[in-house]
């Protein structure tokens, strides 16, 4: 019979995703021996509120001190607390202690990933971040394994699935932006500040990460273009309904001119695109390598259960061996701008409909020609007047130009929005 190995679980954060781990040890524990030789248990879990009602979690097991946990004769930490301070230095402590590590935090690593892997090639212990992005999709394990014969040349995705379930469920349900969100906050799919989802920070952190895994080298941080969908209300996705498409928030990052483009921003896709069809919280990556062509990895990005199951596979791949101790990675890369051309769907809120002449005069003197627009009179308290229009095809840096201009003339009463239309 083939010998089983046993792996010590040290856990810091039993939240959404450490009460996913505990459940899936639970539930899965010796079907995962069966098929791995790996028999998983946990000795510590490090809480801040030790009062709170966790089912299914022992709670002899809990603690408030982070020692208890990495210096209690475990075989890898697993760091589930998340954002930057003490999560850091619980991971440096481990990993200077010659624990290995898995970590689901996309904001640490989107900042310092490149510093925290070569910490774990110094110290010569593995270090996982598979659930550090898109959740259940093993595309960090693709990236870094599977697709290593390629030279990678863009990878586009859906990478956050609180933006996507909010969008979808925008579209599909007609519930207003703010009642979306709260049923993501609600599922657990949320980060404990929602802004970072919303506002476009969480899929950047992640693009971040794919593309220093795919490029191989370490890229300046805020090196992605960011807009997020905080802006987008039910009547843009009505709009874009009715022009056959739907609002999704993609992230894309683009090998040119010696650099990398780095973008996240929503787009209208059209209906029969293939992230178009990706629904509430999940999420999707298109990958193009030179050898492979064009790949799609889909599945869930967010929640308990599919994102322990991501910590998992890391913990039982270092607990069979399987797992290699990062190589040091120096190599900077820089980022690039790309003047992106695309139709255009733009919305202003303005003090009256009249204020629609000085907005299309405007862009005809840009050379910005409008395919279609419509002034809607604000009908309820709460609405506002508001122009809606179509451009046909133009450059980003020339559209940019006439909206300073339309800005700067006061005709607008609040923020525009504008969000490209993918042919
Ligand atoms: P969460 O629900 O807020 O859980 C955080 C856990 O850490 C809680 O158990 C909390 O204790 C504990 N904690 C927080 N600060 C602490 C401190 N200073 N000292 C001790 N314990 C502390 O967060 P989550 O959603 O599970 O996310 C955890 C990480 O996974 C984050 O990096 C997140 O970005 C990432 N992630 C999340 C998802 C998702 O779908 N939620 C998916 C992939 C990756 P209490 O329970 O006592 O408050
Ligand atoms: N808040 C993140 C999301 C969790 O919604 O995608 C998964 O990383």
């Amino acid at each position: 019979m083939p010998s089983v190995r046993e792996c010590k679980i040290g856990l810091l954060g039993c939240g959404t995703v450490g009460q996913g781990v505990v459940e899936l040890i639970n539930r899965n524990r010796s079907a995962i021996r069966e098929r791995s030789g790996v028999d998983l248990s946990l000795t510590r879990i490090l809480v801040r509120d030790m009062s709170k009602p966790r089912s299914g979690v022992e709670s002899r097991l809990l603690t408030n001190e982070p020692e208890q946990v990495i210096r209690n004769g475990c075989d890898v930490i697993v760091e589930l607390v998340g954002g930057l301070e003490p999560a850091r230095s619980f991971i440096e402590r481990a990993l200077n202690n010659r624990k290995p590590v898995v970590t689901a935090n996309k904001a640490l690593l989107a900042l310092d990933g490149l510093g925290l892997l070569n910490r774990a090639a110094a110290n010569r212990v593995p270090f996982g971040f598979e659930a550090s992005v898109c959740a259940g999709i093993p595309i960090v394990r693709a990236l870094q394994r599977g697709l290593v014969g390629n030279t990678i040349q863009s990878i586009t995705g859906i990478l956050n699935g609180t933006s996507n379930y909010i969008l979808t469920r925008m579209d599909e349900s007609h519930l207003e932006f703010d009642e979306a969100l709260r049923e993501a906050q609600a599922k657990g799919f949320a980060e404990a500040d929602p802004a970072l989802d919303i506002e476009g920070h969480d899929a950047a952190q992640k693009l971040k990460i794919l593309s220093e895994l795919a490029f191989a080298g370490s890229l300046p941080p805020n090196g992605v273009r960011v807009q997020g969908i905080q802006d987008i209300a039910q009547s843009d996705v009505e709009a874009a309904r009715k022009l056959g498409s739907v609002i999704r928030l993609v992230a894309a990052a683009e090998a040119q001119n010696g650099g990398i483009s780095l973008r996240v921003q929503p787009l209208l896709l059209p209906r029969a695109h293939p992230l178009a069809s990706v629904r509430n919280e999940n999420n999707a990556v298109l990958v193009k390598g030179d050898a492979v062509g064009e790949m799609l990895f889909q599945g869930k990005g967010a929640g308990s259960l599919p994102s322990a199951s991501a910590v998992l596979s890391d913990i039982v791949e270092i607990a069979s061996n399987r797992r290699a101790v990062p190589r040091t990675l120096r190599r900077a890369l820089s980022t690039t701008e790309i003047d992106l051309e695309y139709a255009r769907y733009v919305r202003f809120p303005v003090p009256e409909p009249s204020a629609i002449g000085t907005i299309t005069t405007t862009l005809a003197k840009y050379g910005i020609a409008v395919a279609r627009a419509a002034a809607t009179w604000a009908r309820r308290p709460g609405e506002r007047h508001e122009v809606k229009l179509m451009t046909l095809p133009c450059k980003e840096a020339r559209l940019k130009l006439a909206l300073r201009e339309i800005v700067a003339s006061g005709t607008p009463n609040g923020n525009y929005l504008a969000v490209p239309l993918v042919a």
